[in-house]
C-alpha cells in the first residue's frame, strides 16, 4: 500500500460530552472523508486511532475487518472520544 499523504495533529481540546471523532474534527474544521454524512454507512471515515475511544460499534465491526480493527483503524464517525486519544488521517 503507497501512502500518498499523512496528516497528523494533535489538538488538546475540552469537550463537555462525549463526541465522536468525526464531530470534533469538525468542530475543528478538520476535514474526513465521509459519503454518509456520519451515520456509518459508507466506511469512508476511516481513520487510526489509540487511546481512550469507545469500543467498537456494529457499523466498525461490520465496515472495518478484523485485522484493520486490530491495527487501531476506527470510523471516525462511531468511535466516541473518552479521553486522551491520537488520530492519525491517511489521504
Ligand atoms: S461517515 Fe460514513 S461511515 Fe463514517
Amino acid at each position: 500500500m503507497t501512502i500518498s499523504k499523512l496528516v497528523k495533529f494533535t489538538k488538546l481540546v475540552e469537550i463537555k460530552k462525549d463526541k465522536t471523532i468525526y464531530e470534533v474534527a469538525e468542530d475543528f474544521n478538520i476535514k474526513i472523508k465521509a459519503s454518509c454524512d456520519g451515520k456509518g454507512k459508507c466506511g469512508k471515515c476511516l481513520v487510526k486511532a489509540t487511546g481512550m475511544l469507545s469500543e467498537p460499534s456494529k457499523a466498525e465491526l461490520k465496515l472495518i475487518n478484523e485485522k484493520k480493527l486490530s491495527q487501531g483503524y476506527r470510523l471516525a464517525c462511531e468511535a466516541v472520544i473518552l479521553g486522551d486519544v491520537e488520530v492519525i488521517m491517511e489521504e
